[in-house]
């Protein structure tokens, strides 16, 4: 590679979950620590921070298009750097194949992408994948500013190998940030704007500490720590894995006010023997009785999950379960998802592959009757008044937008600004989304 004149602007482009994004605001002040500012809008950028997700399929040929379009037929093209799981999980394929990245690093180890961007300006490529995470979050800036809903990662990586997923692989095992790293971010966030946090992590609920005192606690107390912090006045949390929720959980949704009434709780599966041959660890039935307690601590808990359609050798009574499963649980929304074979992983050499057309008509009537449930529960909504946090501009001149406490996106107009929680009136249900008057 050439050497290179050092950027003076970035672009983090981020893909895939939440955690991504949080990666991707990290990376994003630790290159504003280094002097380099943020593209604007529209403006080509001297380095781009392509930050990836390997969930699903065609992740990586996404990457080398988006590669493709950032250098053709450019005089000076950008530095690129590949970061997130599509870096870790084929981080020394991408250097063979495309000499325009400069850096490829995983995502627990982009505390280091200064230095090898000082490498890279010196005409040499650099890859890290290195594991684990526990590094890198002490190595990470000061948070100097937040919008008015934050994401704080308390937890990363996975160790419950659902036989589909590649998240184990590319982000490793299952480790928890101590407690009061997390105490020392989450005020740090409140005092540059944050009023509302959502906990993050792969398995966010497998989350164990010590609190200052020294106790054992899990996701439960830290949940009632940071509800001590004076002027947060939201916390949320995601994505749970039903074999960490715990009753002091269950009793921390019943009598903490500033834990929002929202579980993101993913089944994937309505059938046991599919759940079985997923490797999760539980069955229909005990997701059900799972959801009954939380339901109990908190009757207007709005319920979230993820589901996977066409899994290898599911039968269509099989799939007539997962739909059984949403008529069950009314679920407020929901994401839904075609398996996807992923490298190296168990399920992509299981028998019984199901077939593309297939897999399209059971996503379809998935989410038709998952569109069903949206909207009605949005439209029992229709009526209350509850407190909106805005978070940013409508399309239109005066429209606000905000989320209710059920996660739902509200929009209104009138006089509130970015950051207020105000009080509005749901007056119509629309599809993801409900029309508000401020009260
Ligand atoms: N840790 C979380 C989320 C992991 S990824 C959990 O356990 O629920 C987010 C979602 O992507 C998963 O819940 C699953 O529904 C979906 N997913 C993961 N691997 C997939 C694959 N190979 N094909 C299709 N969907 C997948
Ligand atoms: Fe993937 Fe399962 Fe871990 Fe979730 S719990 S990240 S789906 S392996
Ligand atoms: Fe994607 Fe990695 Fe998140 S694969 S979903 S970015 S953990």
């Amino acid at each position: 590679m050439r050497k290179t004149a050092p950027p003076k602007t970035y672009r983090v482009e981020s893909f895939g979950c939440q955690m991504n994004v949080y990666d991707g605001e990290r990376m994003e002040e630790m290159l504003s620590e280094q002097g380099i500012s943020a593209a604007a809008a529209g403006e080509d950028a001297d380095l781009v921070v392509l930050n990836t997700c390997h969930i699903r399929e065609k992740a990586s040929e996404k990457v080398y298009s988006r590669i493709g379009r950032l250098t053709k037929g450019k005089d000076n093209p950008p530095l690129i750097a590949v970061a997130g799981c599509v870096a870790q999980a084929e981080g020394e394929e991408i250097m063979a194949r495309s000499d325009a990245v400069s850096m490829v690093v995983g995502p627990q180890a982009y505390h280091r992408l200064p230095a090898m961007l000082e490498r890279a300006v010196d005409g040499q490529r650099s890859t890290d994948t290195d594991m684990p995470a526990d590094a890198k979050f002490a190595a990470l800036p000061r948070r100097r500013k937040s919008a008015p809903s934050a994401f704080l990662t308390i937890q990363e990586g996975c160790d419950k190998f659902c036989t589909y997923c590649v998240v184990p692989y590319t982000r490793g095992a299952e480790i928890s940030r101590p407690y009061s790293a997390l105490v020392d971010e989450a005020k740090k966030l409140v005092e540059v704007g944050a009023k509302e946090i959502t906990l993050l992590g792969q398995n966010v609920s497998a989350w164990a500490g010590e609190d200052d005192k020294g106790r054992a606690i899990g996701m439960a107390g830290l949940i009632r720590a940071l509800a001590e912090v004076p002027e947060l006045a939201r916390l949320r949390y995601m994505t749970s894995h039903p074999a960490d929720m715990d009753d002091a959980l269950i009793e921390a949704h019943g009598d903490i006010a500033k834990l929002m009434p929202f579980l993101h709780l993913p089944v994937q599966a309505g059938n046991d023997r599919v759940l079985r041959a997923m490797n999760r660890s539980h069955t229909a039935e005990s997701y059900l009785k799972l959801l009954d307690r939380f339901r109990a601590a908190r009757p207007d808990l709005a319920l979230s999950g993820d589901f996977i359609v066409g899994f290898p050798g599911e039968t269509d009574a099989e799939f007539e379960d997962t739909l059984k499963m949403v008529d069950a649980v009314g679920y407020a929304q929901a994401y839904s998802f075609k398996y996807s074979p992923r490298p190296g992983t168990p399920a992509a050499t299981m028998d019984g592959q199901v077939a593309p057309e297939v897999m399209d008509e059971r996503l379809q009537r998935l989410q038709a009757s998952l569109s069903r449930d949206q909207l009605a529960f949005n439209a029992a909504s229709v009526g209350k008044t509850c407190q909106v946090l805005v978070d940013r501009q409508g399309k239109y001149l005066g429209q606000l937008l905000g989320k209710s406490p059920w996660l739902q996106s509200v929009h209104f107009t009138g006089d509130a600004s970015i950051g207020d929680l105000v009080n509005v009136e749901l007056v119509e249900a629309l599809g993801s989304s409900l029309g508000g008057r401020l009260v």
